[in-house]
């Protein structure tokens, strides 16, 4: 039977480092309130590149890290919600910038949960048996939609983009997914709209409102801790294994607090789940792979292990991976 197997990983940040402190010069804050709330201590802000480099930068670093051509490049898929574009694909321009002439390459949309829905399409794609690996990347410039005069949205995000490359493989890789989408709740969380509006019909052109993030913050919170929870729970239980045959857990590094209710629901101790956002802020869809990316470059995982990665998102989405290293 064919599976999906992670190769390589690679991730990439903006340059530009943005403290607390340093967003306490712009909105009424302090770095003890968005320590306190979320475990955020800085974020990588775009000083100029989009997310297209972003994740081109992150396409290179797989090919080199995978040892192979973009010639050989079976598919190219991308996770954001901050494209350059509404049309090309990032996943188009991608293939443009590294040369990946025989991919088919497009970008899906699932908010936060991006990338666990861009490898599960992935991991369909290659279980078909017509493709032979696939690039699965999520990237974000979410600086670029961020409501930097609200103080209850702008101290959360950051920039940054995240990737594997997947190959088919003889071997367990993928072994377990619960992926879900509660539609009916999408207005809790909202970015990006554009009015409907055109010159025939004489409308003042203008930003709307709604362009930027947009969160009942509280309502997410419950969202994501009772179904984070549990997909997680489901995930394990149809597999048959137990929190303690886990290596580690790899969830979207939106708010710590969070991963701290989860933790305590599934009674799965806190240091199993990875966190980074205390430097990188939440990166949308980038946060899981960017995690797995730095967790690897640590050397913190070895061939055979196990490991869930986990996320929720705007639609409202949600999504959880059970894989063997
Ligand atoms: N600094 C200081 N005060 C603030 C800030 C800030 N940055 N932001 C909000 N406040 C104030 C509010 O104005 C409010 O003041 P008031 O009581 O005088 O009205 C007070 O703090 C409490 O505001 P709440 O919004 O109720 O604060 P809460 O404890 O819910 O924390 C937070 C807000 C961190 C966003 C929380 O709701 C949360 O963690 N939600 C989960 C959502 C999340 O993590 N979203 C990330 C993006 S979505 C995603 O990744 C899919």
């Amino acid at each position: 039977m064919i599976s999906t197997r992670v190769v390589a990983t690679a991730g990439y940040v903006p340059e530009q480092i943005i403290s607390n402190d340093d967003l306490s010069k712009i909105v009424d804050t302090t770095d003890e309130w968005i320590t306190q709330r979320t475990g955020i201590k800085e974020r990588h802000i775009s000083a100029g590149e989009n997310t297209s480099v972003l994740v081109t930068n992150v396409a290179k670093k797989l090919l080199e890290r995978a040892s192979v051509s973009a010639e050989e490049i079976d598919l190219i898929i991308v996770a954001s919600v901050t494209q350059d574009y509404g049309t090309p694909s990032l996943a188009c321009m991608i293939q443009k910038e590294i040369g990946a002439v025989h991919a088919v390459a497009f970008d899906v949309i699932a908010a936060c949960s991006g990338f666990m829905f861009a490898l599960s399409t992935a991991d369909k794609y290659i279980k078909s048996g017509g493709y032979k690996n696939a690039i699965v990347i999520g990237g974000e410039t979410l600086s670029k939609i961020v409501d930097w005069t609200d103080r209850a949205t702008c101290v959360l995000f950051g920039d940054g983009a995240g990737g594997a490359y997947v190959e088919a493989s003889g071997e367990a890789g993928i072994i377990r997914e619960d992926i879900g989408s509660a539609g009916d709740q999408y207005e809790i969380l909202t970015e990006g709209y554009t009015e409907c509006a055109n010159a025939f019909n004489d409308k003042e052109s203008s930003i709307h409102p709604k362009w930027y993030v947009n969160m009942n913050g509280r309502e997410v919170f419950k969202f994501a801790t009772k179904n984070v929870a549990k997909s997680i729970k489901k995930v394990l239980e149809e597999e048959q294994i137990t929190q303690d045959q886990i290596k580690y857990f790899v969830p979207h590094q939106a708010n710590v607090r969070i991963v701290e209710v989860v933790s305590k629901k599934l009674g799965i101790p806190f240091e199993k789940f990875y966190i980074n956002m205390d430097r990188f802020g939440n990166t949308s869809s980038a946060s899981i792979p960017m995690a797995l990316n730095e967790m690897n470059e640590k050397g913190m995982l070895e061939a055979g292990d196990l490991v869930v990665l986990s996320g929720f998102g705007g639609g409202m989405t949600w999504g959880t991976m059970l894989i063997r290293w």
